[in-house]
C-alpha cells in the first residue's frame, strides 16, 4: 500500500509587498516588506528595528499594504528611489501605488513586543483589484531575490551574494521585460559600489 503523504502546516505563507504608512502629518512612506498571511483577514508586519513604517503605525495605526508586480519599486526603494505616483486610499486615511494589481487597507490590531523584529498584527479593512494578475515571471522573481540579498549586503559575505545573484542571473535573461532589466540594473550598481567599498 502506498503511504499516505501527510502536509504539516508549519508556518504562515509570506508573501512580498510594498507597504504604505503615513506620519501624522501625512507624509507616506513606501518600503518593500513580506507579510505574514494568518488568516484572510489578518496579517502580520514585521518591520526589524529602526523602521520608519514601525514608528508610523504607532503613530496612525494603519497602512495600504500593495500586491504588486512592477519589482522597480521593489528595487528602486532599496536604492534610493522611493518617489512612486501613489493615490488616496478608501477607507482609512492612507496612499495607494499607483501601479499595484491590488491593495488592503489595514488597522493596527495589536503588537507583539520584540527588541528586534516586534510583529504588528493587522486586521485587513478593504482590498480593491486594480487589474488582472497576468502569471509569474522568473525575472521577476529573480529581481525579488536581488533586492533581498541587496539589503542585507551589510550582514551576509559578498561572496555568498555574488554567487546567489549569479544563479538570479538565469532566470532573469531568460524572461526580463524592460521593467526587470531596469530594477535588476539598479540593484546591480548598488552591488557593485557596495563590493568597491569593501574591498581592501
Ligand atoms: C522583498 C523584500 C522584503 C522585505 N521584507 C522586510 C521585512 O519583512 N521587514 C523589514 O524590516 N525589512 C524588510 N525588507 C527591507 C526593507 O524594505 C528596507 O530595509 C526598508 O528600508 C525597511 O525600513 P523602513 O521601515 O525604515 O523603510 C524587505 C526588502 C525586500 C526587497
Amino acid at each position: 500500500m502506498t503511504p499516505m503523504l501527510r502536509c504539516v502546516k508549519v508556518s504562515s505563507m509570506i508573501q512580498e509587498t510594498i507597504i504604505i504608512t503615513q506620519n501624522t502629518t501625512g507624509k507616506a512612506h513606501i518600503a518593500p516588506m513580506g507579510i505574514h498571511v494568518e488568516q484572510a483577514d489578518e496579517i502580520i508586519i514585521l518591520p526589524f528595528r529602526p523602521s520608519t513604517t514601525l514608528d508610523n503605525m504607532l503613530a496612525t495605526q494603519t497602512a495600504v499594504v500593495n500586491y504588486c508586480d512592477d519589482v522597480r519599486i521593489f528595487a528602486g526603494c532599496l536604492t534610493g528611489r522611493r518617489d512612486w505616483p501613489l493615490h488616496a486610499a478608501e477607507k482609512i486615511s492612507g496612499q495607494v501605488l499607483q501601479n499595484t494589481l491590488a491593495h488592503s487597507e489595514v488597522e493596527l490590531l495589536s503588537i507583539e513586543e520584540d527588541p528586534i523584529r516586534p510583529k504588528l498584527i493587522c486586521k485587513i479593512v478593504h482590498t480593491v483589484n486594480h487589474r488582472p494578475f497576468m502569471g509569474f515571471n522568473r525575472a521577476q522573481f529573480a529581481v525579488l531575490e536581488a533586492a533581498i540579498l541587496v539589503s542585507r549586503l551589510d550582514w551576509l559575505p559578498l561572496e555568498k551574494i555574488q554567487a546567489e545573484l549569479d544563479y538570479c542571473r538565469i532566470g532573469l535573461t531568460k524572461t526580463a521585460g524592460t521593467r526587470e532589466l531596469e530594477a535588476w540594473g539598479w540593484l546591480m550598481d548598488l552591488f557593485a559600489q557596495k563590493a568597491a567599498e569593501q574591498t581592501p
